[in-house]
């Protein structure tokens, strides 16, 4: 190139472009830095021969070494699967009183199901089973189908009202359609708050105390104290799934809500069934 020439200030060649008497200096990259580039280029075309890398057509390049995430995945799960096999069979095989009795297995269990727990149940049942609005607490002494290990295991295994073909199911008759009228209704809710001595209208009450006999006591119990063939809840405590007011039970009566709760038999494997039963059982209102 003829143009080169040095620069006096910086004492470096000149490239021989010109742009309107602008000269470029001629600094290249320092060695290092190229050689590291060079490096990491290297590396990438390697990288890309040996692991899962480009897209074809129809599927990718597979890598020479044969390496997938999903492989590595399953083989970290199977090794979880042997660490925890001893376990794992001894709750296959125990029935879940048994496992609750043995003080390491039950540990394991609490541990287990508090994340399972966490994971699966807490957005209905709320954090530590501290119930929502239209679903049940699960950390008291008020159960609707039964609160010993056994009866949580068929809840959670089978569900409520769910499709399961074991479900607990019942239905309270929705009594708003026709079946009775407007002013039986509000009678026999006004009874029912009567039960907690929220009634103030005694004589309603006693008119609705008629209704109850004929139409709820095959369910709810004479006295109002639930009962459990049909998980109908206690009438006569303060804990109410659909609310306390006078609107709220006429609602309820009127339209029942049918609340369904899930089948775990398919979602969650045996042993979760029976962690996370141990724990909903522990959280305070085991039977
Ligand atoms: C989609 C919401 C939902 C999810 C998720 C859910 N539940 Fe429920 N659960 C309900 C409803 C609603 C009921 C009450 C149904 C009824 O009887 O009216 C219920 C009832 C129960 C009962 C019976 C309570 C009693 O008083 O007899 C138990 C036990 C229970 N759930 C445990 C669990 C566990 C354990 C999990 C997680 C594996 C879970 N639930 C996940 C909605 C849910
Ligand atoms: C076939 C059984 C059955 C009959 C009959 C029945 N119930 Fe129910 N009742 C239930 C069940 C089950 C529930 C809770 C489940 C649901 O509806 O989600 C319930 C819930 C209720 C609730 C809501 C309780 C709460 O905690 O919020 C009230 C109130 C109630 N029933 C009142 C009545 C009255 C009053 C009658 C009679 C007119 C009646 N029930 C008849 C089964 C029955």
């Amino acid at each position: 190139m003829a143009n080169i020439e040095r620069d006096e200030v910086s004492g470096t060649d000149t490239t021989g472009h010109e742009w309107d008497g602008i000269k470029e200096l001629n600094t290249p990259m320092p060695r290092w830095w190229l050689w590291t580039f060079y490096v990491t280029i290297a590396w990438a075309i390697g990288y890309m021969i040996l692991y899962p890398s480009w897209p074809t057509l129809n599927t990718y390049w597979k890598g020479t070494l044969g390496y997938s995430s999903r492989v590595e995945l399953n083989t970290a799960l199977q090794d979880r699967d042997k660490a925890r096999a001893p376990w794992t069979k001894k709750f296959a095989a125990l029935p879940i009183t048994e496992i609750a009795k043995d003080r390491q297995l039950l540990e394991y269990a609490m541990a287990g199901g508090k994340v399972i727990f966490a994971d699966n149940c807490a957005p209905c049942h709320g954090s530590q089973g501290s119930g929502a609005p239209t679903y049940p607490v699960l950390a008291d002494d008020d159960w609707l189908w039964g609160g010993n290990l056994e009866e949580i295991e068929t809840t959670v295994r089978y569900g409520i009202r769910s499709n399961h073909d074991e479900a607990r199911d019942s239905e309270m008759p929705a009594f708003g359609d026709d079946y009775l009228s407007v002013s039986q209704i509000s009678d026999v809710s006004e009874y029912v708050m009567s039960f907690t001595n929220t009634s103030k209208d005694a004589d309603a009450a006693k008119r609705g105390s008629e209704v109850f006999v004929e139409e709820c006591v095959a369910c709810h119990g004479e006295t109002g104290q639930g009962g459990r063939d049909f998980g109908a809840p206690k009438l006569s405590d303060n804990v109410w799934f659909y609310g306390s007011t006078r609107e709220d039970i006429i609602k309820q009566v009127s339209k029942p809500r049918h609340g369904v709760m899930p089948a775990w038999q398919a979602r969650l494997d045996d042993v979760s069934i029976k962690q996370v039963s141990i724990y909903v059982h522990s959280l305070g209102g085991g039977e």
